[in-house]
């Protein structure tokens, strides 16, 4: 195994790769600045925004004890914050599955958000938003001593370096499955869910590949660890629906929006390995690592190999729509 040290133009704050392992490059995460020369950051820890290194949780935080809380992660594009009030809807209807209320509303959580990115100056960036049902030890939540804990943070962050969505990601499938949707259901996007998903990212590190799929306990696909899937048939559009195990993600509706808008047929349907060996193209979608080809899986070729003409259309479109759409800061 070769290894190759990623160099970065130097940055105003860090540029996190945080994830990616491809051929035969070891993953390395890469700090273009020493936090010497960082300008002052800060997060906003339960409403007040506080210096970044003086944001600490308690170690009876039930998201820390027991993975009890939800997250989203944001992106905010040339001062726009994508989507952001899809995501908020998201947390919030993940909130009120897990039975917690945040004691916040909606939009005074938006407010928060704006004035993280604007004192951190991350017109460009990726935001995250976490949440706990609070702190107290003990599963009960009678013993809670708090308010829910809210962590609102931003991070220049680029998941995958340019070169990988121009040739486009190679995936494995992972031995981890996801969780039958009758015991955590996919919809809520909860903290202690991802214990899974980091095992089969772990799995796709190993084998030197970008990403994982990941098959539901049926032993057909549901997304990717971190990520959607969709495939391309016949100039079909189609991806798992919610109960095969994917998360409704914000950026996978946002390409069935565009989809819709350019007449592609697009539908979800439920899918094997042989749907995803057999595509003429493959792509993965998140807010993380946006619209990127999928172009082998396990070994074999996706279509030739190479992103496809609907994938770098699509690409295009929704790169478009995150320079145009959102909410100012
Ligand atoms: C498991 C999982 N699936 C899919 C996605 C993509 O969702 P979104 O586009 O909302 O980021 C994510 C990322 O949030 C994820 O963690």
């Amino acid at each position: 195994m070769h290894r190759r040290r990623i160099r970065f133009a130097k940055a105003e704050t860090p540029v996190v790769y945080y994830s990616y392992l491809y051929e035969d490059v070891e993953r390395e995460t890469e700090v273009a600045n020493s936090p010497a020369n960082e300008p002052q950051q800060w997060v906003h820890l339960n409403g007040v925004l506080t210096p970044k290194a003086e944001a600490h949780l308690s170690i009876y935080d039930h998201g820390f004890l027991y993975g009890d809380g939800a997250f989203e992660g944001i992106r905010v594009y040339n001062g726009n914050i994508f989507r952001l009030h899809e995501h908020l809807a998201r947390l919030y209807r993940s909130l009120k599955a897990l039975h917690f209320d945040l004691n916040v509303d909606i939009e005074t959580l938006k407010l928060r958000i704006v004035e993280t990115v604007r004192a951190n100056q991350h017109t460009t960036g990726y935001i995250r938003l976490s949440v706990s049902r609070g702190v107290g030890l003990g599963l009960d939540p009678k013993h809670l001593k708090s308010d829910p804990t809210v962590v609102i943070s931003t991070e220049q962050l680029r998941l995958y370096p340019q070169e990988m969505y121009e040739k486009g990601l190679e995936v494995v499938t992972a031995s981890t499955r996801v969780p039958p949707a009758v015991c955590i259901d996919p919809q809520v996007k909860s903290l202690g869910r991802y214990v899974n998903n980091i095992n089969a990212k772990m799995e796709a590190n190993r084998l030197g590949a970008g990403e994982a799929l990941m098959l539901n306990m049926e032993g057909n696909v549901a997304e990717a660890t971190g990520d959607n899937i969709f495939l391309v048939k016949n100039g079909i559009l189609s991806t798992p629906p919610s109960h095969q195990g994917a998360l409704p993600g914000i950026t996978r509706g946002a390409v069935m929006e565009i989809a819709k808008e350019l007449n592609i047929p697009c539908h979800e349907s439920v899918m094997t390995l042989y749907d995803v060996y057999n595509a003429d193209e493959s792509f993965l979608t998140g807010t993380a690592a946006e619209v990127i080809a999928m172009v082998r899986c396990d070994g074999r070729d996706i279509g030739n190999g190479l992103p496809g003409k609907m994938t770098q259309c699509l690409i295009k479109a929704f790169r478009e729509r995150t320079y145009q759409d959102g909410t100012k800061i």
